[in-house]
């Protein structure tokens, strides 16, 4: 499917309304070209593999005022009422080697905690690899995701191919609300501190305008030695002990930063350092979430 053929089909599916709050701001040159907005959908995630199908291009954003399925790392759900929140997937069609496609969350981490100091003046922190944390608390979560699309054989569409598709779906909470009990000392939301002023569209626009930035000079290397010093100034575990819940075994360790690929540097107790990586562990901090 030719380019503007699919960014006519798309628009049909968009909510004027959301579709003017959340994009009136959008300035960037390919990432949120086209942006899709709706409603209610079951993940944004899952829409953009099947907008990938019919041939959806490097830099589709998918994003709703809903999810009824929304989906969270290690296969939990992503609760995702109407409100004001910001869910939203960035379609990629990388160049790149596969096995390079993790550090993308790490980007992502990156210019999430850009978009919000540009819209809002906060400063978040990554809880590595993904997380960002507000006052050290969940704020933000992001979702991966990487598939071979098929091409869709019905309607032969030009833009598909069989190449890999990368999704980074982002989970932001923006406006003011309470959580459930067992999440409310772990989780939080950006108006919580700011008060009611926060542009869901000012703020998608930031942190597609940072990704670009991040992106362009990611797929110039193809690691992150261009940010890794500006990721590691936001790692909230910097320096900090931290468990490493590896399935082969828990251990402690300083976390020292991340390297070029973005695994995490863990000091143990004999000196000797673990690289660290994120398909297979998560890090606690020795006193809980952070
Ligand atoms: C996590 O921290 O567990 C990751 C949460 C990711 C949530 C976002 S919301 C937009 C996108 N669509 C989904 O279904 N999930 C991601």
């Amino acid at each position: 499917m030719a380019r503007q053929e699919f960014d006519d089909s798309c628009q049909q599916k968009i909510n004027i309304g959301l579709q003017n709050e959340l994009t009136g701001h959008l300035n960037t040159r390919w990432a949120g070209q086209p942006v899709c907005v709706y409603d209610t959908i079951d993940s944004t995630n899952t829409e953009c593999f099947r907008l990938a199908a019919e041939g959806a291009g490097h830099g589709t954003v998918v994003t709703a005022e809903e999810q009824t399925a929304g989906k969270g790392r290690r296969g939990r759900v992503w609760e995702s009422p109407e409100g004001n929140n910001l869910y939203f997937s960035l379609l990629l069609r990388p160049t790149f080697a596969a096995d390079k496609a993790p550090m993308l969350t790490l980007l992502i981490a990156m210019a999430v905690a850009e978009g919000v100091r540009r819209t809002t003046g906060l400063t978040l922190k990554i809880k590595w690899p993904n997380d960002l944390v507000l006052n050290g608390r969940k704020v933000c979560g992001i979702l991966t995701e990487m598939r071979i699309v098929q091409k869709d054989t019905h309607t032969d569409k030009a833009a598909a191919s069989n190449a890999p598709v990368v999704v980074i779906g982002v989970g932001v909470n923006v406006g003011y609300r309470t959580f459930p009990e067992e999440l409310a000392a772990k989780a939080t939301t950006l108006e919580t501190v700011t008060g009611p002023k926060i542009s869901r569209g000012v703020l998608l626009e930031s942190i597609l305008g940072a990704f670009e930035e991040l992106y362009e000079e990611f797929i110039r290397t193809e690691d992150l030695s261009g940010c890794m010093e500006q990721y590691n100034a936001l790692l909230v575990n910097l320096n900090r002990e931290v468990t490493v819940l590896d399935p082969k075994g828990e251990y402690s360790g300083v976390a020292r930063g991340i390297n070029a690929t973005g695994e995490l540097l863990v000091q143990r107790s004999d000196g000797t350092v673990t690289e660290v990586f994120a398909g297979e562990v998560s890090v606690r901090g020795i006193y809980g979430y952070v």
